[in-house]
């Protein structure tokens, strides 16, 4: 019984490397959010990114529409696309002689790519690739290999407040850099902190769902309503599950781990609203443009 769920676990997580990162996370007490889009989370994800009050917070895609015509640069990479919605609506507001001519999909989800590029292929994005790249582990060689040359620079963007989920935001933009060249550029759009309260957006059955997929796939029944939202003290939007003894006790006993009690499996960063203004730092490595995330 226990080797068979273990067996499941492995293919809902895509793979046992996944499962044993997620497994090594409960036992500290914190879970990383990429483990809520792969597998069958994915097209939880999908549900969730389809709902007014998450596309609230990621709405910006008439900044990112002017920004990406004001570079002009036609070999786009996209890190962490979802389930390519928001960047087909932002290609729908291009104009026609701004739109990608090749595209590079990385992704921490290979569920989400697949679905990402079967939805691009359907709406006659050209010339796509994909790769599975976890930004958090490293720098991927990916780009380098698919760029066409080293004298056209490329346009990279992670948009939808991707960047508002890692625990370490610094080392993702540094492993981001180093897969790039000086020469190109990056768009960054991330939602900001504002006097509205953001809970609201996040009491949703879709969220609770979303953040709560990864206890699922390891075969907990976890209601979504076991997910506790809070503020943190910089701002942060918190999520937390507390755990029962007797569901710590089928972790162990399934899998040999010792669960913490309380897990924390979500965290959703907000910076001040005064950094989100359209800034070009071309100090950095790649240059670096950030934009406003809320409207
Ligand atoms: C908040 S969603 C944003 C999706 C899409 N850009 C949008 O605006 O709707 C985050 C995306 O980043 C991907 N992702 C999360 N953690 C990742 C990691 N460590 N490495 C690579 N991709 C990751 C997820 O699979 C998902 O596609």
């Amino acid at each position: 019984m226990a080797a068979r769920a273990v067996l499941e676990a492995i293919e809902r997580f895509e793979g046992e490397e996944n499962l044993k990162g997620f497994l090594d996370e409960l036992s500290q007490g914190c879970t990383s959010l990429k483990y809520a889009y792969i597998g069958p989370a994915a097209f939880t994800h999908d549900e969730l990114a389809k709902r007014d009050g998450y596309k609230s917070n990621v709405d910006a895609t008439s900044v990112e529409s002017r920004l990406l015509a004001r570079f002009g640069i036609p070999d786009r990479v996209e890190i962490g696309p979802g389930n390519a919605l928001h960047s087909l609506q932002v290609f729908d507001e291009l104009p026609a002689a701004h739109r990608p001519r090749r595209t590079l999909l990385l992704d921490f989800s290979q569920a989400l790519l697949s679905l990402c590029l079967a939805r691009m292929i359907a709406r006659g994005v050209p010339e796509l690739s994909q790769a599975q790249w976890d930004f958090e582990s490293g720098p991927t060689s990916a780009v380098r290999e698919w760029r066409d040359s080293l004298a056209q620079p490329l346009l990279a963007m992670v948009i939808g407040h991707t960047l508002g989920n890692p625990a370490d935001v610094l080392s993702v933009l540094r492993n981001i850099g180093h897969s790039l060249e000086p020469a190109d550029r990056l768009l960054v759009s991330i939602a900001l902190r504002t006097d509205v309260d953001p809970l609201p957006n996040y009491r949703t059955p879709e969220f609770f769902m979303a953040a709560t997929e990864p206890f699922r796939m390891i075969g907990l029944g976890l209601e979504p309503s076991r997910l506790q939202l809070a503020i943190g003290p910089s701002g942060s939007v918190l999520a937390h599950v507390d755990l029962t003894a007797s569901e710590i006790a089928l972790i162990e006993d399934v899998f040999g781990v010792m669960a913490r009690s309380r897990v924390r499996c979500f965290e959703s960063r907000r910076l001040f609203a005064e950094l989100g203004r359209d800034v070009a730092d071309d100090r950095s490595h790649a240059g670096f443009v950030f934009v406003r995330g809320d409207r």
